[in-house]
Order: structure tokens, then sequence, then C-alpha cells
């Protein structure tokens, strides 16, 4: 009987050797261990053996019957993981594709250069203490120049050529308009805040204006203010200076001159020495070899008072960047007009991938 058993596990083995497939093992187990199955056959007529042939033939029919449900259990899982092992192999992401040259037939999406400054100086002034403001583009004439000091029949509104809603209907005819500049931010900063403070805020501004290589009707500054108790000049051109150097990581040359603006005073031009051309002269530069890039001064008085601000117990700085200038001079672009395009041509030199 014990030959029989192993003859049948030798069938068993060779049987299950064959198989693939999950519901054919699983016939092929109740062939040998279900209740009629091969083994069990062999086993019934174990009552007719002789005690010691039973004490023989007992552990012998155990260790088989182990051994046909391990091996039917171990194929079992081992189909089981070629399937998903398949699966994986058929549902695969080569990752590697990107690294191939057909990958050029795409194009990239990227950040424009002007993002990629506005996030360098962002970042800059963040390190130094500087919240990070935004203000809305349609404004009225409270935020744009009543509270800067630019009061309605002051000749500086006509330094800037302004984009006017008009209400037709309404008794607020001409009050709405598109802002100049973000200084209107510096209005609403001081309103929601106590001194001492500082920020800045970029964002875009318009102008009606001619266009050419240095002009735009719809470009972008960055303003910046800081108020406080004892701040003086010194501390505005600290400032101006870190950030000059921060974003062209190297000296360029600077010059500072009195500039008029109704909400400084002082006021002042920093300009710096037109990179474009190295100061010879250039479309950009309109021939002067200089560049406006940060009109800055110490807060005006009134314009304190307008934020509710005590301009006897506090002063402080503001400066408007010209985002886009700054842009222009980083990256030696000679028209301002590229940045407005569109062109994914000109975006695309900006980014690295
Ligand atoms: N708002 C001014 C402009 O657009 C720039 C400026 C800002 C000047 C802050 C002084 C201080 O021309």
């Amino acid at each position: 009987m014990v030959s029989k058993l192993e003859e049948l596990y030798q069938e068993f083995s060779k049987s299950l050797a064959e198989l693939n497939d999950q519901a054919e093992i699983l016939n092929l187990k109740a062939a040998f261990l279900g209740k009629k199955g091969k083994v069990s056959e062999v086993l019934k007529s174990l009552k007719d053996a002789t005690p010691e042939e039973r004490k023989e033939i007992g552990p012998k029919a155990n260790e088989i019957k182990d051994n046909i449900l391990k091996n039917v259990n171990d194929k079992l899982a081992k189909i089981e993981v070629d399937q998903i092992n398949a699966k994986l192999e058929k549902n695969k992401i080569d990752t590697s594709v990107f690294e191939d040259d057909y990958v050029n037939d795409f194009r990239h999406g990227g950040l424009h250069p002007r993002t990629l400054i506005q996030q360098e100086i962002e970042d800059v002034f963040l390190s130094m203490g500087f919240e990070v403001l935004d203000g809305p583009h349609i404004e009225t004439e409270f935020y744009n120049f009543e509270a800067l000091n630019i009061p309605a029949d002051h000749p500086a509104r006509d330094m800037q050529d302004t984009f006017w809603f008009t209400h037709p209907q309404s008794e607020e005819e001409n009050k709405h308009l598109l802002r100049t500049h973000t200084s209107t931010i510096q209005v609403r900063g001081m309103l929601e805040r106590k001194p001492p403070f500082r920020f800045i805020a970029p964002g875009t501004v318009f102008r009606c204006e001619r266009t050419d290589a240095s002009h735009e009707m719809v470009f972008n500054q960055l303003e910046g203010m800081m108020v406080g108790e004892d701040i003086s000049i010194g501390h505005l051109i600290y400032f101006m200076k870190t950030l000059l150097k921060e974003i062209f990581k190297k000296d360029v040359t600077v010059r500072l001159r009195p500039g008029f603006f109704p909400f400084v005073e002082p006021g002042f031009e920093l300009d710096i020495s037109c990179l474009i051309c190295n100061g010879k002269g250039c479309s950009v530069c309109k021939h002067t070899g200089w560049v406006e890039l940060l009109p800055c001064g110490m807060v005006h008085p009134n314009v304190l008072k307008a934020g509710n601000i005590d301009p006897e117990k506090y002063n402080g700085f503001a400066f408007g960047l010209g985002l886009d200038r700054l842009v222009m001079m980083k990256y030696g672009i000679d028209d301002i007009r590229h940045l407005n395009s569109g062109d994914l041509r000109f975006n695309e030199q900006f980014n690295k991938y």
C-alpha cells in the first residue's frame, strides 16, 4: 500500500506539472484528496491491513496528503503572482521615455520671465520681513490719486495718462479707472495695518500711452513700502541696493537724482546704467545710456494721514520698481512688447527643463 501511495503521489506530481489553470488544479486536488479521491480510496482499504501495516501506512498517507496540499497551494500562489506581474508588465508606464529624443516633439509650458524675476524679488523681500500684497486693477480716484496727495486739479494727474471708466447713468461718472500705478496698494496697505510694517506689492498697471520699445499700455510694477519710527533715506538706499544686488548678481552702476512724485518728499529717481547697450545708448534707454528703474522717496506726510497714520510719530519710504524694465535689463530684451506677445518661442528661452 505504501508503494501504491507513492505511485499516486508520482502521478499527482506529473499531472500538476502539466496544469496551469486554477480550476483544473482544483479539480486535480479533488481527484486525489476528495471524498472519492484516489488517495481516499486507497485509505479505505486500510481497514483490512494489519496493525503493523497501519503504523507504517498512516504517517505515509498523512505525509502524502500534506505534500499534495502544499504543492497545490504553492502552484496556485505562483499562478496568481504570474498573473499580477503580467498585468503590471502590460500597463507599465515607461518613465524613461522623457529622456528619449522624441521629447523634442513636445512644446513645453513654462514661466514667463517676469514671473521668474517676481518670484526672486518676493523671496528676497520675504527674507527681509516684508509681506507680499495684492490689489485690484479697477480702482477709484481715491486710491489712485487723492490719497496719494494728488487732488483733482493737481497737474500731476497729467503725468499718468489714465484709462477712465464711464458710467453714463450714474452720479459716479469718471470716478473709476484702471490703476496707473501700484501705489494704490500703499494706501490699501496702510489702511489695513498699524505701523511698523513693511510690504511689497507686484502688479499690472495701465496707461493710455503710445507704445514703443520701452513703453507699453499694460505693464508691471512692484511697489514697496516701509513705515515705522525713524526710517531714513539710509534705509531706503540699503533696501534698493540689496534688491539690485540679488537680482543682477553683480555690481550695476546706479545713479540717484531728484525726482518729483506728489506722494514722496524728498523723491528720487534711481537709474541704472543700460545693460542692453552697456551705457552707450540704444532705443531702450532712449540713447541716454541710463534706464529709469526705481522711482522712490520718503512717504509724504499727507499720504500717511490718508492712511490713518500719524506723520508726527511715524515716517517711511516707498518705491515703485519698473518690473518689466528690470526683466529687460536682466535678460537683455530690447523691446518691452515681446513681454506681452504671448509668443511661446519667447517664453521658452527662459526656462530650463
Ligand atoms: N507710482 C510711481 C509711478 O508709477 C512710482 C513711485 C512709487 C514713486 C513709489 C515713488 C514712490 O510713477
